[in-house]
C-alpha cells in the first residue's frame, strides 16, 4: 500500500526513481510523483491517476539533472487521489519533501497545532503535517536530516514509512520505519531505499532489512542506522534469491496471466529443499523445539483475502494429519473478540507480503496472550516472519498482480508441509506415511501443468458470461474454500457480484438467488474420496439446475457422473482428495482473468485496490 523509492549515486535519480516505481506500482496507482535534490533546490513533480501520467507529466515539464531522489505511488487513505495529494509533501519554506507508506494516526492533533502556529496547509493528507514537523525542527539540530527524523517520529502515532530529502544536501536521504515495510538497497558507490526489492533488483541484489522503529541515512558511501533515540543499530543482511527478470511480464500480456501460467514452477520451488539429509521435513527457520511443538493443543490460521481462503483449506489436511483442532480466523477480525489463546496455541500467520497489517496486529496479539507463531510468507526479512518463532517461506517468487494466483497455490503447500512437519515431530504419522504424501505433493507441479495446457475453453467460457451480472460458486470439502477464492478473483477483477457458498448451505438461505440462467460454478469432489459428498453434490447440481441456473461444472478426468447435470464441463486431472484444490482454483483464476479482460479491466492493477494493505 503505497510504495516508496529512495536513490542516492552517480546515475541519474529520476530515472532510477521512476523505473522503481514502475515495479511498485502494484502497492498503490492513485497517484504518483517525485522529488530530486538539485543544486540548493527540490525540483518536485506529482500527478493523480497512474505513472504514466506522471512520466507525460515529466515529459513536458522535465525535473532537473540529479544524482539524488525520491518517489512514490499512492493508495489514496487520506484525501482522494488528487494533485494537490499526491506525494512528496513539501514543507512551507520548500526545502523539505516527504514521501509517507502507512496512516499518521494522531494527524489531526498535529494539524491543528500546525494551524495554529501559522502554517497553510495545502493538501488534506496525513502525511503533510510530517513535511513541515520535520521543516521545523530542523534548525535546532544544525540541519541534521536524520536528528530531525527521530524527534519527529517521536511526535507521531500509527504506521509509517517516511522518506526524505532536504535541499541543500545532495549526500543523503532519511528513512523512518515504523509498522510498514521498508528495506536498503546496497550498492557499490550507490544505495536505495524501497518499500519492497523488486525497485531495485535490477541494480542490485544485496539488501537489509530494518527493524521497527528505526531511522535510517543513505548516502553513496554507506548506510547508517539507530533507533528512534539514536542509539546505533546493527540490520540483517540478505540477499535476493530472484533476479529482476523475474518482475517481468515475459511475453504475457498481463503479470496475472504470467504468474497463473508460472504456478508449476511455484509449486515446485515450494517443496524444494524440504526433505533434509535425515529423511525429515525441515523448515526455514525454527526457534522453536520438539517439545513446545508436541505441547501445542490448538492451531489458529490468522490471514486475510486469498491466504485466508489457504488457511481454510490447510485446516482440512492439518486437522486430518495431527488431530490437533484448527481454527481459521480473519485477522482483521481476530483481535476484537477476545480469542482464547495461550502458550499451548500455535498461531500460523499466512501472508504473501509479509506486511499486512491486519494479520501483522493479529500475530502480536496472539504472541502478547503467550502463543507460538509461525509465518508462511511469500517475502523475505518482511516484518511477519521477523516476528514470527517459525517460518516456512513459499519461495513463489515476486507476485506483481494485485490479484494473488501463484501465492495461493504455494500457500497451501507451505501449510501442508506445516502440517506434515507437526505430524512428524508429535508422531502422529509414520515416516513412510509422510513420505507418501510429499510424492504426492511432488506430482502436483505437473498436475497443474496440465489444466494450463487445457484452460482454453475457460477463457472462451468467461467472454461468453462477460454481460452476466453475478456468478455463484459452491463446493464442499476442500472445494468450499476453492468457491470463495473463485468468487473473490470474480469479484475483486471483474468488479461483478460473485458470491461462494458451501454447496450444503444453498438451501438454508442463498438458494433464492437462482434463477434462470445465473451461472453456478461447482466445484465437485473426486467420486473416489468420501462418496457421500460427491453424491450430495449431484443432488445440489440438480437443485440449482432445477431452478434455471447454468452449471458450469470443475471435475476431475474420467467422472461422468457429472454429465447429465452440467451445462459446461472443466475437466482437472485425478489427484488426492486434499491435493484436489491445487488443480480446481486453476480454471477459476484463468476464468476471472479473462472475465475482467473481456469487459476491458486493467487485470493487474484492479479499481480501488493495492497489493500490500498495510493500513487496518
Ligand atoms: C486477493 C488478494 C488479497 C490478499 C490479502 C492478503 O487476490 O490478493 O485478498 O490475499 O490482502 O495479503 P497478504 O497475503 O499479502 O497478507
Amino acid at each position: 500500500m503505497c510504495g516508496i523509492v529512495g536513490y542516492v549515486g552517480e546515475k541519474q535519480a529520476l530515472e532510477v526513481v521512476v523505473e522503481g516505481l514502475r515495479k511498485l506500482e502494484y502497492r498503490g496507482y492513485d497517484s504518483a510523483g517525485v522529488a530530486v535534490v538539485s543544486g540548493d533546490h527540490l525540483d518536485v513533480r506529482k500527478k493523480a491517476g497512474k505513472l504514466a501520467n506522471l512520466e507525460s507529466l515529466l515529459g513536458t515539464d522535465p525535473l532537473a539533472s540529479s544524482t539524488i531522489g525520491i518517489g512514490h505511488t499512492r493508495w489514496a487513505t487520506h484525501g482522494g487521489p488528487t494533485d494537490a495529494n499526491a506525494h512528496p509533501h513539501v514543507s512551507e519554506d520548500g526545502r523539505v519533501a516527504v514521501i509517507h507508506n502507512g496512516i499518521i494516526e494522531n494527524f489531526a492533533e498535529l494539524r491543528a497545532e500546525l494551524t495554529a502556529a501559522g502554517v497553510t496547509l495545502s493538501s488534506e493528507t496525513d502525511t503533510e503535517v510530517v513535511a513541515h514537523i520535520l521543516a521545523r525542527s530542523l534548525p535546532a539540530v544544525g540541519g541534521d536530516l536524520a536528528e530531525a527524523m527521530r524527534h519527529t517520529c517521536q511526535r507521531l502515532e500509527g504506521a509509517f514509512t517516511l522518506v526524505a530529502v532536504v535541499a541543500d544536501d545532495t549526500d543523503v536521504v532519511v528513512a523512518a520505519r515504523r509498522n510498514s515495510p521498508l528495506v536498503v538497497g546496497l550498492g557499490q558507490g550507490e544505495n536505495f531505499l524501497a518499500s519492497d526489492v523488486s525497485a531495485f533488483v535490477a541494480y542490485t541484489r544485496e539488501a537489509l532489512e530494518l527493524g521497527q522503529d528505526q531511522v535510517v541515512s543513505i548516502t553513496r558511501e554507506g548506510v547508517t542506522i539507530t533507533d528512534f533515540d539514536g542509539v546505533a543499530v546493527e540490520a540483517k543482511p540478505f540477499t535476493v534469491t530472484w533476479d529482476a527478470a523475474a518482475a517481468e511480464k515475459g511475453g504475457h500480456d498481463t503479470f496475472m496471466m504470467k504468474e497463473i501460467y508460472e504456478q508449476p514452477k511455484s509449486v515446485a520451488d515450494a517443496l524444494r529443499g524440504r526433505v533434509g539429509t535425515d529423511g525429515r521435513l525441515q523448515l526455514d527457520e525454527m526457534r522453536l523445539s520438539d517439545s513446545d511443538l508436541r505441547e501445542i493443543d490448538k492451531i489458529v490460521v490468522i490471514a486475510c483475502g486469498t491466504a485466508y481462503h489457504a488457511g481454510l483449506v490447510a485446516k482440512y489436511a492439518i486437522e486430518h494429519w495431527t488431530r490437533i483442532p484448527v481454527d481459521v480466523e480473519l485477522a482483521s477480525e481476530f483481535r476484537y473478540r477476545d480469542p482464547i489463546v495461550d502458550d499451548r496455541t500455535l498461531t500460523i500467520a499466512i501472508s504473501q507480503s509479509g506486511e499486512t497489517m491486519d494479520t501483522l496486529m493479529a500475530l502480536r496479539y496472539a504472541r502478547e496472550q503467550g502463543s507460538k507463531a509461525l509465518a508462511i510468507c511469500n517475502t523475505v526479512g518482511s516484518t511477519i516472519p521477523r516476528e514470527s518463532d517459525a517460518v516456512l517461506y513459499t519461495y513463489a517468487g515476486p507476485e506483481i498482480a494485485v490479484a494473488s494466483t501463484k501465492a495461493f497455490l504455494t500457500q497451501i503447500i507451505a501449510a501442508y508441509l506445516v502440517g506434515l512437519y507437526l505430524a512428524q515431530v508429535r508422531g502422529n504419522m509414520f515416516g513412510d506415511e509422510i513420505a507418501s504424501v510429499m510424492r504426492d505433493l511432488q506430482d502436483m507441479p505437473q498436475a497443474v501443468d496440465r489444466v494450463l495446457d487445457t484452460v482454453e475453453p475457460v477463457t472462451e467460457l468467461a467472454r461468453e458470461l462477460a454481460a452476466v451480472p453475478s456468478v455463484l460458486f459452491i463446493g464442499r470439502h476442500v472445494g468450499y474454500p476453492v468457491a470463495l477464492e473463485g468468487a473473490l478473483k470474480l469479484k475483486e477483477l471483474a468488479y461483478m457480484h460473485a458470491e461462494g457458498f458451501a454447496a450444503g448451505e444453498l438451501k438454508h438461505g442463498p438458494i433464492a438467488l437462482i434463477e434462470e440462467g445465473v451461472p453456478v460454478v461447482v466445484v465437485v469432489p473426486s467420486p473416489r474420496g468420501r462418496a457421500t459428498l460427491h453424491d450430495k453434490i449431484i443432488s445440489n447440481m440438480q437443485e440449482v439446475r432445477a431452478r434455471g441456473a447454468r452449471t458450469i461444472v470443475i471435475a476431475e478426468e474420467g467422472d461422468e457422473t457429472v454429465v447429465p447435470y452440467a451445462d459446461h464441463i472443466i475437466r482437472v486431472p485425478v489427484v488426492p482428495t486434499l491435493m484436489q484444490p491445487l488443480v480446481s482454483t486453476v480454471p477459476l483464476q484463468v476464468f476471472a482473468c479473462a472475465m475482467a479482460t473481456a469487459k476491458g479491466h486493467d487485470v493487474d492493477q484492479p479499481r480501488n485496490l493495492a497489493k500490500s494493505v498495510t493500513v487496518e
